[in-house]
């Protein structure tokens, strides 16, 4: 039985594996974040041999020690203006940040000065603290010895650039910020550091109703996008072409390219599910397995998806789907299976050893009454601390009665406090039930343990007695 399963797998691995490897964003902002030890052995057991940080935590970057896993460690924006300021700050930020880590056989690649600095609803923030942080860091890494192992980039969002007319080749830097974008751009340039862009045609359909699903998508489908003989049946290319096109224009015409992020979310929206992120993903990986690139670059594509875990602590201001960006679950198991092309087996591996709490859920009493006068302040208050995100139009529980409702909410504070008796105490209406009140497309989770690094059970004890004492006043 065997043997001709190695005869199909070996080529079909040979055949999906790209000259760069596939990479993953490893974000943080998790109310319960796996230990840093089992994300690490995640990303070597599914072969993604490189990841992208939005910071540069220390318990983070000890577990990448000696794993190989190529790094690009982050600066948040918040730190820009003082890192463009202070050299003596850049210079204690590599030394600190990097150098040591590298000291201790992590194998640092890049630097992200910023995430997403340009971003239009910033509203122009960090305009002028991008660049000088990006030369102080530069400076640092060039008197530390590290400029040739370390690179700078600073990862943008697509909407830097635009294309009037809406093909690729008509394709340029954003007006307002045109200036900015070709002083950061120059500077990569003369450095070998390459220009980094997050695409997204998940965002794209989410904003524009009239946008054509299919576009979105890898599948060839789409009403193709003809430019002066070249045509488009994916958004992606598109976009990225729109950058190359742009970079050319400026006379960037060499210019290393990574897809910083790159993704699809399976809740929170009608066309945020598991089916359109397989759909999304594996379509992604098959497009570039075959390093053909895009139309305009016919180099491999290097890319990071978006995201390795999802983060329930993200801000929902720019949409519900926020939380559920992971192709892994918050424990570490995989939401579809989808072929990275780095595992013997095509699909993807769970983490091991992930610590469960009890088997329990907190819900709506059933002598408790929908027109009870606080039901509708205990939901708004669950709801705010906890995360409500898979509730509502076209979401995974988005099929639940009104008492589901209620349920899922009162379960979501419950978990996230970590199960303490006192987050299941809303006045007569709540109660806790060790009968799993999930159902066929509805998780009500069970948080894993809290992870605190070296500091033990302790201040989750301390965290889910201020959570129910906090709840006792506010009700
Ligand atoms: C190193 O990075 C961490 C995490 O982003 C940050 O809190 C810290 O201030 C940085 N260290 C220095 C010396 O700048
Ligand atoms: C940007 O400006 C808009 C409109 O003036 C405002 O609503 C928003 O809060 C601003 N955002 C930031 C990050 O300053
Ligand atoms: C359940 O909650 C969601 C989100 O708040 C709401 O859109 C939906 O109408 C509610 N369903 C019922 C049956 O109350
Ligand atoms: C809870 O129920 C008891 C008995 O039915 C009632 O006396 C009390 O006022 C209720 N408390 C609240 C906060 O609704």
């Amino acid at each position: 039985m065997g043997f001709p399963k190695l005869v199909i797998l070996i080529p079909l691995f040979c055949w999906m594996e790209s000259v760069y490897g596939i990479g993953a964003n490893w974000g943080t902002q998790s109310s319960h974040p796996l230990p840093p030890a089992t994300v690490v052995k995640l990303l070597i057991d599914n072969g993604i041999g490189k990841v992208k940080l939005f910071d540069a935590d220390y318990g983070t970057l000890r577990a990448l020690g000696k794993s190989g896993i190529e790094v690009m460690v982050g600066i948040p924006n918040d730190m820009l203006a003082n890192l463009g300021s202070s050299m003596k700050a850049a210079d204690k930020w590599v030394s600190k940040n990097v150098s040591d880590h590298i000291n201790n056989n992590v194998n640092i690649r890049y630097v992200a000065v910023g995430n997403e600095p340009f971003l239009s609803t910033y509203n122009g923030t960090f305009l002028k603290t991008t660049y000088p942080a990006l030369a102080n860091i530069q400076a640092a890494l060039i008197k530390a010895g590290l400029a040739t192992k370390v690179k700078v980039t600073v990862p943008q969002n697509a909407d830097v650039y635009e294309s009037p007319s809406g093909v690729p080749s008509s394709g340029d830097f954003r007006a307002d910020i045109h200036d900015y974008m070709i002083q950061i751009t120059k500077f990569l340039n003369d450095n070998g550091s390459p220009f980094t862009v997050n695409i997204y045609p998940f965002i794209s359909l989410y904003l524009n109703p009239n946008f054509p699903v299919e576009y979105a998508f890898f599948d060839g489908n789409a009403t193709p996008v003809n430019d002066g003989g070249t045509t488009y049946t994916n958004m992606f290319d598109a976009n990225y072409d729109t950058l190359v096109w742009a970079l050319q224009k400026n006379g960037f015409t060499n210019m290393g390219i990574i897809v910083g992020e790159i993704g699809w979310p399976s809740d929170g929206d009608r066309n945020a599910n598991n089916q359109y992120a397989q759909r999304f993903l594996q379509g992604f990986m098959t497009h570039i397995a075959g390093n053909k690139g895009t139309p305009m670059r016919t180099s491999p594509v290097d890319a990071y998806l978006f995201s390795l875990i999802d983060e329930d602590d993200k801000s929902i201001q720019p949409g519900n789907f926020e939380r559920h960006w992971g192709v892994f679950y918050y424990d570490g198991q995989p939401k579809y299976s989808l072929n990275l092309g780095t595992t013997n087996s095509g699909a993807l591996i769970p983490a091991t050893d992930v610590k469960y709490l009890q088997r329990k859920w907190c819900v709506m009493k059933d002598s408790a009454r929908l027109d009870d006068p606080s039901i509708a302040q205990s939901v708004s208050y669950a709801c705010a601390l906890g995360d409500c995100t898979s509730l509502g139009y076209g979401t995974s529980c988005g099929d639940l009665d009104a008492r589901g409702n209620v349920s899922y909410a009162f379960n979501s504070y419950y978990q996230k406090n970590d199960q303490a008796d006192e987050a299941c105490r809303f006045p007569n209406v709540s109660m806790v039930t060790k009968e799993d009140p999930s159902t066929k497309t509805c998780r009500f989770e069970i948080m894993i343990e809290p992870y605190f690094g070296g500091a033990g059970r302790l201040i989750g004890a301390i965290r889910s007695l201020v959570a129910g004492l906090v709840l006792v006043l506010v009700l």
